[in-house]
């Protein structure tokens, strides 16, 4: 079993890129082997020789970034079926945040692969450029990361 982590992360603290590597040491951690990566440094050719494909991007504008959802949909001439996945996303905590995770969530599905975990939201604090992750949300990753790990490892 061996997971690959894309991610996407814009702002000067880099949020989603923290979660990302957190995610992907813990399930190492588990025993799963996996790998980390931005997105603009993985060939889309690489994504099916893993077994699980955790993806997670900012929420901007209440979407994934552009730049994430070019790269799933660049998944799409690679077969997918029976092939694992997950999403994550960072947001503020607002009523009226938006998921990212919900587009990504709909292209992994389309693209064929099964959705093994609830979609992973953690919030950060602060403004634009020096945001920090709200207290208690890298813990949840990695909580996450860890019941995400125990079922890759039953399956
Ligand atoms: C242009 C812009 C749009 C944003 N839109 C949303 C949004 O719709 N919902 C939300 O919760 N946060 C929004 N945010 C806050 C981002 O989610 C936050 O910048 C992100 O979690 C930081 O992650 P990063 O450091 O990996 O880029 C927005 C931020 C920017 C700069």
């Amino acid at each position: 079993m061996k997971a690959l982590v894309v991610f996407d992360s814009v702002s000067a603290t880099r949020m989603t890129e923290k979660v990302a590597k957190a995610i992907a040491v813990e399930i190492k951690d588990q025993g799963v082997e996996s790998d980390c990566f931005y997105y603009k440094d993985v060939n889309p050719a690489v994504v099916n020789s893993y077994d699980c494909l955790i993806v997670g991007s900012p929420t901007m504008a209440w979407k994934p970034t552009k730049e994430i959802t070019q790269f799933l949909n660049g998944l799409s001439n690679e077969p997918h079926e029976g092939k694992l996945a997950a999403a994550f996303d960072t947001q503020v905590q607002s009523r009226i945040s938006g998921n990212a995770t919900k587009a990504i969530e709909g292209k992994l599905v389309e693209l064929g692969f099964k959705l093994v975990s609830t979609p992973l939201i953690s919030y950060v604090e602060g403004k634009t450029n020096t945001y920090q992750m709200k207290e208690g949300e890298l813990e949840k990753a990695k909580a996450w990361a860890t019941d995400l790990a125990k079922t890759l490892k039953s399956g």
